[in-house]
């Protein structure tokens, strides 16, 4: 039925109007037209009238959707309502832990949980379509938007990206309700040494073995729509790229929702020199298979004549324009494309169940680093501890990067969350200490002051909101400003010292260890950071976070990631793959997080120890919770194929599972092994389990574990 509404909804349009449903804006672009006078809204408002505009984005509330549905339905010839988007991230109004801190948690699930309700908002507002997940992997912390990405490895992002599509679609009954757009399609987070937008250049086998199996987990998850990159690859800006956009996602995958293009990336293929100008941008657009053109108005200016004059072919517009036509009827916009006013879009505060996902989301997201002398968790009772930092009582920063819904005045700071905690008798002097962006020394004396008398110190320190994100770029991984000078400071009273690092990447901080006894990586949290972070310092939550991205020494190692090869000359000694003037080992690796219990590994054993190529397997190993209080453990499971064909990372990660054990307690983890965990990319490009030993470790992160060791007999066969 969609398909033939589609159809005949297409046989009736007219170029422009084709062109123009594959046409969106940002309504929060609004200039004043010099000679006309005109404002880009008044424009906007007068074509979308004419039926000439398919979508937008930006628009705030139901009032302003509203009235722009109502020119689209009522006053075009076919009614077409527009779809509306949205960088809806990590929640709405209700803004949740940044992406890369959900991955943290090693809990799809609860991403899942996250993004529906952030989905639910957004339909509150209009916004039908979310521009998320953001899925690239990626392995340089200086890239700004690993703080919106799952992290380093491919299999966790995968099962992050089935999650969060279908949360994010919410696909609870009859049919979609919201479309998700997962993105930046493909190797953005690749760009050339952390620099936002830069070039990327890749092998075919990296692109099929990091880069892609989360995107296409996400398609066969049913995501609506799909957003290609800003970036080049290979010589191609992804949005003109048709072995990306045609050949594997539609030709392999048989993806059929809407290809996006980033904002006004069909007019960069200009400024990346492969266009000579907008009419040739146009016509590598839509043969590379480019559904939407996101703002540069490209489409609308150039296809119904480039058409007219045979350079392209109608077909192509007319498929198109069925991709974007069947969403907006799987969506039901047809039947409902108003919305009353939103609940979350007033002042009232956010929904009870939304706030206890976000604390619990928040809490999962910790990871704690360090934890000497058994600092953490501190006793509520303590006389005295003193909140010191520049992120100790922010409530901006805790929303982090691309929170455009979110409001400062619903976060619950850290020194909040402190207070709303401890005993009413403990006494919580407060003072900054120094800020984020300059050098200055002028906070230090106060802050030792406060730190003098307290039992306890606890640091917030870390990045601001707007360290991290798109453009957002560092190429010093240190804490920023005066903030090692004012450590280094405090730390000169002898005090035990907590620091809390609020950040929304990996920092290299390898120099803090010397300072202070507990570290707890807290990224930026979301409305409930507070709270999340109280409980756990004080022990209400055991912390359960395990890195998703490996921390660096320096910024020399970058990029550091634990899913790498061994080389001929793995690092051990001169003429070896190692650094003069450093460790090649990382600060905190891949997996890692401590506890306040303790969980012992017992042996790994195999459900068979040879297998044909065929053959899918079970691991099994007993985990203990030794210590005195229940904690959740994040059991992972690792593969090394031996002797390959081709090459292959020394170990991957194959499984997890995020169990809770209460103290004494013993579970038994079985994971069932599909044969195509143990499938390589051959020198032919084919999917292929070859004969021979795979080595698997069980352990609590990627550097440590149990090991045990498998056959596999037989010659090669093929596997999907
Ligand atoms: O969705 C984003 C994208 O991630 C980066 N460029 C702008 C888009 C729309 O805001």
């Amino acid at each position: 039925d969609i398909r033939r509404r589609a159809q005949d909804l297409v046989s009736r349009m007219t170029l422009e109007e084709k062109a123009g449903q594959m046409t969106q804006y940002d309504w929060g672009f609004n200039p004043i037209n010099p000679d006309t006078g005109l404002s880009q809204h008044n424009i906007i408002t007068e074509q979308i009238s004419q039926g000439l505009i398919g979508s937008m984005f930006n628009l705030s509330g139901a009032a302003e959707v509203n009235e722009l549905q109502r020119l689209a339905r009522e006053k075009t010839p076919h009614g077409i309502p527009l779809l509306i988007g949205r960088d809806v991230i990590h929640g709405y109004r209700t803004v949740f832990p940044i992406p890369l801190a959900q991955a943290s948690a090693w809990n799809p699930e609860l991403a899942g949980q996250t993004a529906a309700a952030a989905s639910r908002e957004a339909l509150a507002d209009g916004v039908a379509w979310v521009f998320a997940p953001m899925i690239d992997v990626t392995r340089d912390p200086r890239w700004g938007r690993i703080a919106e990405s799952i992290g380093e490895d491919p299999y966790l992002a995968s099962a992050y990206a089935k999650a969060w599509v279908e949360g994010a679609q919410m696909d609870e009954g009859p049919g979609f309700a919201s479309a998700s757009c997962p993105k930046h399609f493909a190797a953005y987070g690749l760009a050339e040494a952390g620099r936002d937008y830069n070039t990327v250049d890749l092998s075919d086998r990296m692109l099929r073995e990091v880069i892609l199996p989360p995107f296409r987990e996400a398609i066969e998850s049913g995501a609506l729509s799909i957003m290609a990159s800003f970036n080049e690859i290979n010589g191609i800006p992804a949005c003109a790229n048709r072995y990306l956009l045609t050949t594997i996602l539609r030709e392999e995958w048989g993806f059929e929702g809407i290809v996006c293009g980033d904002y006004g990336a069909i007019q960069e293929l200009i400024v990346h020199g492969i266009a000579a100008d907008e009419e040739e941008a146009c016509i590598l657009s839509i043969k590379a298979g480019l559904d939407m053109d996101m703002h540069s108005g490209i489409y609308a200016r150039y296809l119904p004549k480039l058409v007219r004059e045979g350079k392209v072919l109608e077909r192509l517009v007319d498929e198109a324009v069925m991709r974007i036509l069947a969403v907006k009827l799987k969506l039901g916009l047809f039947e409902q494309p108003f919305v009353n006013p939103s609940e979350y879009a007033t002042d009232a505060s956010l929904p009870e169940a939304h706030l206890a996902l976000a604390r619990q989301s928040a809490r999962e997201s910790i990871v704690l680093l360090r934890n000497e002398k058994e600092t953490l968790p501190l006793r509520k009772e303590t006389a005295s501890i003193a909140v010191i930092g520049p992120l100790a009582d922010s409530k901006k920063d805790p929303l982090g990067c691309w929170a455009l819904d979110g409001r400062p005045n619903d976060v619950v700071s850290l020194l909040e969350g402190i207070r709303q905690t401890v005993t009413p008798g403990t006494t919580l002097p407060y003072v900054q200490g120094c800020q984020v962006d300059t050098d200055s020394e002028d906070g230090i004396a106060e802050a030792l002051e406060a730190a003098a008398g307290a039992d306890v110190v606890v640091l917030a320190l870390g990045e601001a909101f707007d360290m991290s994100g798109e453009s957002r770029c560092r190429t010093d991984l240190d804490l920023p400003g005066g903030q090692r000078k004012l450590v280094e400071s405090v730390a000169k009273l002898g005090k035990p010292i907590v620091a809390v690092l609020i950040s929304g990447r990996p920092l290299a901080i390898p120099w803090l260890q010397d300072y202070a006894d507990a570290i707890v990586q807290a990224w930026h949290l979301g409305v409930q950071s507070g709270h999340a972070i109280a409980d756990v310092l004080f022990g209400d939550y055991n912390p359960s976070g395990r890195l998703t991205a490996t921390f660096p020494r320096n910024v020399g190692q970058i990029p550091i990631y634990y899913y790498r090869k061994n080389t001929g000359r793995p690092p051990g000694g001169v003429h070896t793959s190692y650094y003069i003037d450093s460790t090649t080992e990382p600060l905190y690796s891949f997996g890692y997080g401590l506890s306040y219990t303790t969980f012992r590994y017992g042996r790994v054993q195999l459900s068979q120890e040879r297998i044909s190529p065929d053959d899918a397997f079970g691991i099994t190993i007993e985990v203990t919770n030794e210590g005195s209080r229940s904690g959740e453990e994040v059991v992972q499971c690792y593969l090394r194929d031996e002797a390959a064909s081709v090459t292959q990372p020394l170990k991957k990660l194959i499984a997890f599972r995020k169990i809770k054990l209460c103290a004494g307690e013993t579970a038994i983890v079985t994971f069932a092994i599909p044969n195509s965990a143990l499938a390589i990319i051959d020198a032919d490009m084919n999917l292929t389990v070859e004969p021979g030993n795979f080595t698997l470790w069980v352990g609590p992160n990627s550097s440590e574990g149990e090991t045990v060791r498998l056959t596999v007999e037989r010659s090669a066969a093929a596997v999907d």
